[in-house]
Formats: C-alpha cells, sequence, structure tokens
C-alpha cells in the first residue's frame, strides 16, 4: 500500500503544535500515542447523540450504545485474530487484564508452584505475580539477558521446567526495544503445561499480532498506546481457560441469578466486566482500530524501521551516547533507550524539551531491569508511524544542542 505519511501526520491534531517555541517533536510513544481526528469525533459524537448505559436499556439510545460497544469487541477480535468474541474482555488497561488473570488464574496456583518472568518485564506484568508469588508460596524465576541484552534462550530452557504454572512475557519491551520470540517460549512452556500471559502493550500497536499463531494462551493490552483514549484496554484469554476461573470483581451485569446467600455467574465474557464499563472508550478503542487497520499495521510495522534505521545507526555510532538493547538495527522496534555521557537523564530529557522534544526519562517502570543492568535510569525515546524524518532530525539537533549546553560536564 502506497501511504501518505504526511497525510496521516496531519490527522493528529496535537502534532501540531509549538512547544518551547519549537515544533513539538513527540517521541514518547512507548509511554502513550496520540489521537487522530476520527478517534476524538467518535467520543464527541457518542456523548452528543448516543449516550446511554449499555446492555440495560430497552430503549434507543441504550440501544446504539449497546451495539456500537458490542460491534467493537468483534472489531478486536478480528485485529488479534481471537476464535470467538468471548474471549475478548474490556479492561481498563494492560495492568488492569495483568492483574485480572494474577487474581483470578492466579487461585489455581499452590506451594511450591514456579511463575517465569523475563528480567526486562514492566511491573505491571511483574508485581502482580510477585505478590501472587509470595500469597501462595510459589517460586518466582526470571529469564536473563544476553550480553547483547536480548532475552537469553538458553537460560529459558533451563528455567521452564514441569513445576512452571505461568510464565508472563512481554511481547516488545518498553526499554531494550526488542521483540520477543514469544512463539518459542510458548511452544516451550506447553510442553510443560505451563500457560503465557503476554505483555502486549508494546506490540500491538507497531506489529500484526495473531493471538492464535503465537498461540499465547492471555494477551494483554492498552487502548491509549494504539491511538484510542486512556481507561479502556483488553484481555484476551482462551475461552477454555477463561471459562474455568473465578470472576474477577463483583456487581452488575456480571451475574446470572443473585440470591440473598449465593449467586451464579454470567456467560463469558460479561462474568469479567462488573458495573458499567468504559463505554466511550470501547467506541474510541472501535475507532483506533479502524484507523490502523485501513494504514494496515504491516505497512506501519514496515514504515518505523524505516524511521529506525535512519536514526537507530547514527546513535550507535555517537561515542557520547551509551544505547541499550541489542546494537543491531534489525532487532529494534521504535523503542530507544540511551544516557548521554554521565549526565542524569532527567537533565538530558529537559534540555530536549527546551527545543520542543518530548521524551521519556527515569527507571521507565522496570526497576529490576534497572537493578540488572546497573543503571539508575535512562533517556528514551520512542516512535510511532506518525513521526517523519523531520522528527528524526530535530532530534538529533536537540541532541547536539544539549551536549553543547552540557558541553562542561562532558569533558
Ligand atoms: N508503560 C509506559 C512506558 O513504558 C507508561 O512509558
Amino acid at each position: 500500500m502506497d501511504t501518505d505519511w504526511e497525510q496521516v501526520r496531519s490527522d493528529f491534531p496535537v502534532l501540531q503544535q509549538v512547544v518551547n517555541e519549537e515544533s513539538l517533536v513527540y517521541l514518547d510513544n512507548a509511554a502513550t500515542s496520540q489521537k487522530p481526528m476520527t478517534v476524538l469525533q467518535s467520543i464527541n459524537q457518542f456523548y452528543l447523540h448516543d449516550n446511554a448505559n449499555v446492555h440495560r436499556g430497552i430503549h434507543t439510545l441504550a440501544q446504539r450504545a449497546t451495539e456500537q460497544y458490542e460491534a467493537v469487541r468483534d472489531q478486536v477480535r478480528q485485529f488479534i485474530n481471537a476464535t470467538t468474541a468471548n474471549e475478548i474482555i474490556f479492561t481498563k488497561g494492560t495492568t488492569d487484564s495483568l492483574n485480572l488473570v494474577a487474581s483470578t488464574y492466579g487461585q489455581f496456583i499452590q506451594a511450591g508452584d514456579e511463575i517465569i518472568l523475563t528480567i526486562m518485564e514492566h511491573h505491571s506484568n511483574l508485581i502482580a505475580w510477585q505478590q501472587l508469588a509470595l500469597q501462595k508460596h510459589a517460586t518466582l524465576k526470571y529469564i536473563n539477558l544476553t550480553k547483547e541484552q536480548d532475552l537469553d534462550l538458553k537460560d529459558a530452557a533451563q528455567k521452564i521446567t514441569d513445576k512452571t504454572k505461568i510464565v508472563a512475557i512481554a511481547h516488545a519491551s518498553n526499554v531494550l526495544g526488542v521483540v520477543n520470540p514469544i512463539k518459542t517460549i510458548t511452544k516451550l512452556a506447553h510442553q510443560h503445561g505451563a500457560v503465557v500471559v503476554c505483555d502486549g502493550a508494546q506490540a500491538v500497536a507497531h506489529l500484526p499480532v495473531d493471538v492464535q499463531d503465537l498461540d499465547v494462551d492471555f494477551y494483554a493490552f492498552s487502548g491509549h498506546k494504539m491511538l484510542a483514549p486512556t481507561g479502556i484496554g483488553v484481555l484476551y484469554g482462551k475461552q477454555a481457560l477463561l471459562k474455568k476461573m473465578p470472576p474477577y470483581q463483583y456487581g452488575g451485569e456480571m451475574i446470572s441469578v443473585v440470591n440473598q446467600y449465593d449467586s451464579t455467574w454470567a456467560e463469558l465474557p460479561y462474568k469479567f466486566e462488573a458495573g458499567t464499563p468504559n463505554i466511550a472508550g470501547v467506541i474510541g478503542l472501535g475507532k483506533a482500530i479502524d484507523y490502523l487497520n485501513h494504514i494496515e499495521m504491516t505497512n506501519i510495522w514496515r514504515h518505523e524501521q524505516e524511521l529506525v534505521q535512519y536514526i537507530f545507526p547514527k546513535l550507535l555510532a555517537d561515542p557520547t551516547l551509551t544505547i541499550y538493547g541489542p546494537p543491531s538495527v534489525t532487532k529494534h522496534t521504535g523503542v530507544i533507550a540511551f544516557n548521554l555521557h554521565s549526565l542524569h537523564p532527567h537533565d538530558v530529557a529537559t534540555a530536549l524539551d527546551q527545543d520542543g522534544v518530548a521524551v521519556r526519562a527515569g527507571h521507565h517502570c522496570a526497576q529490576p531491569l534497572m537493578n540488572a543492568l546497573d543503571l539508575k535510569a535512562t533517556v528514551r525515546m520512542s516512535l510511532s508511524f506518525y513521526n517523519n524524518w523531520a522528527d528524526l532530525d530535530n532530534f538529533l539537533a536537540a541532541l547536539k544542542d544539549t551536549k553543547e549546553f552540557f558541553n562542561h560536564e562532558l569533558i
């Protein structure tokens, strides 16, 4: 497909602004993505014309709201190639989705069982498992990195054993910029009878995701990192597993029959959707998926890889920078974490902001990874398909300005 990427960029109103007297260069897409006009309009349209609660009302507005809400469930199913819409649970975001699995599937964990994580996990795919292991007297183990800061598959093969009940792994790292070999891990885990919980937060807006092909048991992601609003996310789970799991939260809409002293639960997916959901968020997510489908995910991945191929070798070649993650351009997503000499990452991010460049600095909610790399923090630039070559050149110019500003500290 021949995409007009400048036209695509113009669909994002927030990008058309000046920050600190410079054109905004938004390179904090791993934290959250910007939203195209169609997504913003769909939310407005819902509240202006169709606002009603879902699944409860007989009236016209309630039916309109319910139809739109359920249509998005099927869109999500198609987007990630789930088998049935019953496998799509709407949540608040990736963190909520992962907590749901840890709280409910986690009830099957027993003392002595093993839960395997990777050392690159975001806190949202780490703390819930750590706390579950503490409660259940289960053992937590971490798959380490190779010298190149890629996932160590030999270590994975040693740590995943018949004692393993859960393997929790990021599809793509929010720091190292690697895409993990999920199919390999899934095959290994399944050979030992373990389930795989995959954190797709940093993958789903950047590459095509097919949950049946990956054969993951659970896949979690957030709307806000894929052009939709904050506060809406998805948990995919294989139907047979979701059926076995107890509810996550109790309340309206998740029940079948409520008696004074006991209750029974609704069928999937409603068993896991207690209370009034984020209806406008779901509708915005539907429009975001329309937008991504229109460009096509394979095209998005290819374009972001072209941007990476432009910027990554330049950063690697700069002796004042330390780059994290594998030093191979073909192994890198648009997430590039680095440090500039011995400068504090917050100082670097503040200086870049003075030139209108938005990046993240800190531990990136990955403190165990920072410890493993013997680091406190890094700067992180992260791309989206709506970034252009001018953004990358402006980023390089801002980096040069930053070095000049701190020159006395660099020599
Ligand atoms: N998880 C998001 C990030 O890595 C917030 O920045």
